[in-house]
């Protein structure tokens, strides 16, 4: 009876670990030769392009990086065109490009001489140690406390706001807030509206910094949880490596933490997603109208460019987040309601004096 007992409590408890030794990283068969070599599945996946967005022609995914680089597309909608009215070309790019675009970045050379040096995309070896596999920080400023941490980190490594002086440089602080006043203690614009004069500051992809606001990162959850969350591959879980929206398969990406239809859950990203972009759309107009009315005024004074520029670092951080308010939807709209007042407040300013 006591033996029948103690193989009934044996097989209770290897039913019970067994998923947890599962989701543990195959051990290699050696750790001689490439990650690529050593890991097809993860690599197969990898090469595969994201979906295209219709917006940005070509975003496909990391394997990407390099290729899209070298001919890249800007905006095409008006609205847009005049807000970002002046940028500069980006021919010729500098090198501190290829610090998150190429394997094994940081250059400071220009870009196409650092180019023939750096002809790999972003690669295995820039999240994982090319030996153990283990995932790792290629880029430096970043330490994480945490394995789940390392999930979300890896990540910022390139998904957050950056400016090149001339290497690749990161502003402090995570709010849109504090980021300005870093850029304000350095003297930093990118460029000068090319119709009004206002300085310019445009983020890039503040992913993490939107993320870092919402309500998952407070609740653990990492950006890999969502972007790259683990599939069946016959007896294995392995990692989806291909970098794309998580609303492509919602079914891995959300239920695993969320007990609803995947329509339902979609419907709940759309809500979030129409309420921010209507919100972005208004931010943008009121944006264009005081470009409008700064053109028609006589004098214009500092205080209403300075205004400018406040409005359309808020709206383009939203903007460049590209989550569409999903990283961070409470966040997200403040910043817009914040924008739409300045710009309002800078109008006001012209008619009243
Ligand atoms: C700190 C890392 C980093 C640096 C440095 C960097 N990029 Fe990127 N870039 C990214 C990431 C991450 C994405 C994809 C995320 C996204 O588009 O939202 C991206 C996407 C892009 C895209 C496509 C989408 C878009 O936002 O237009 C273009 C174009 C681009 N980069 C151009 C450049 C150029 C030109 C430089 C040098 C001036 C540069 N990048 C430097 C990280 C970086
Ligand atoms: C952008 C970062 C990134 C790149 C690039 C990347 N991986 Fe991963 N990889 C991850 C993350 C995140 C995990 C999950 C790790 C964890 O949960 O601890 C992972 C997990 C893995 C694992 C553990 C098993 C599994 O699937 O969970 C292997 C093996 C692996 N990756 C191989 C590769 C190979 C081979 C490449 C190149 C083709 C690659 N990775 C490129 C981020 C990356
Ligand atoms: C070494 C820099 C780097 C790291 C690390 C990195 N990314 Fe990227 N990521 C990029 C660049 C550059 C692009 C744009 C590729 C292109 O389309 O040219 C990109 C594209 C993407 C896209 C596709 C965007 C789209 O529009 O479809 C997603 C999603 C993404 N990354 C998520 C992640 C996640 C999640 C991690 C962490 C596991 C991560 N990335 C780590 C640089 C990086
Ligand atoms: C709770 C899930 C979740 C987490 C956590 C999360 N994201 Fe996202 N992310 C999304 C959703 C949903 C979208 C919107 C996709 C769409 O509209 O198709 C998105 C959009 C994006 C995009 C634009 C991709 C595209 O195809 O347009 C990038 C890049 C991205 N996230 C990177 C990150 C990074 C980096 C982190 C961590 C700092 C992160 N995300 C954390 C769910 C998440
Ligand atoms: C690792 C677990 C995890 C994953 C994966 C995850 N979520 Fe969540 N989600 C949470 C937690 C925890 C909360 C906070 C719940 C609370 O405190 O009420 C949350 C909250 C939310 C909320 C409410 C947001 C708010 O601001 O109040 C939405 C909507 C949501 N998740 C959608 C998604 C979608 C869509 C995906 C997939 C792209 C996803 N989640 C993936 C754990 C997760």
């Amino acid at each position: 009876m006591k033996y029948v007992l103690i193989v009934v409590l044996a097989g209770i408890v290897a039913f019970l670990i067994a998923p947890l030794l599962l989701h543990e990283p195959p051990a290699p068969p050696t750790r001689t030769g490439s990650l690529e070599a050593r890991f097809p599945l993860q690599t197969e996946a990898f090469k595969q392009p994201a979906a295209e967005d219709a917006r940005w022609k070509e975003k496909r995914g990391h394997a990407f990086s390099l290729k899209d680089r070298d001919e890249s597309e800007p905006s095409e909608d008006p609205r847009w065109q005049r807000i970002l009215a002046g940028r500069p070309k980006p021919r010729p790019f500098p090198g501190g490009c290829l610090d998150c675009h190429a394997s094994d970045g940081t250059v400071q050379t220009p870009y196409w001489e650092a180019r023939a040096r750096l002809d790999r995309p972003i690669g295995c070896a820039d999240c994982h140690d090319p030996q153990t596999a283990v995932l790792r920080l290629t880029r430096p400023g970043l330490t994480a406390a945490s394995t789940q941490e390392r999930r979300t980190l890896v990540c910022a490594q390139c998904h957050r706001e950056y400016y090149l002086a001339p290497g690749t440089q990161f502003p402090k602080g995570l709010t849109v807030e504090e980021i300005e006043a870093y850029y304000a203690s350095i003297g930093f614009r990118d460029w000068e509206h090319a119709e009004t004069g206002a300085a310019v500051l445009l983020p890039q992809h503040p992913q993490f910094e939107m993320h870092s606001h919402g309500v998952h990162a407070r609740s653990g959850v990492a950006c890999a949880d969502c972007h790259m969350p683990f599939e069946r591959q016959g007896a294995l879980r392995i990692t989806a490596h291909n970098a794309r929206s998580p609303l492509l398969d919602v079914e891995r990406a959300c239920l695993p933490c969320h007990r609803f239809p995947p329509e339902e859950m979609k419907e709940r990203v759309k809500t979030i997603q129409q309420r921010t972009e209507a919100l972005l759309a208004r931010a943008e107009d009121a944006l264009v109208a005081l470009i409008d009315d700064i053109h028609s005024a006589r004098t214009v004074p500092a205080s209403v460019l300075a205004l400018q520029t406040k409005a359309q670092w808020r709206i383009t951080f939203v903007a460049a987040d590209r989550s569409k308010g999903f990283h961070a939807p409470q966040e997200a709209a403040r910043i817009l309601a914040e924008a739409i007042d300045y710009a309002r407040q800078g109008q006001l300013q012209l008619t009243l004096q």
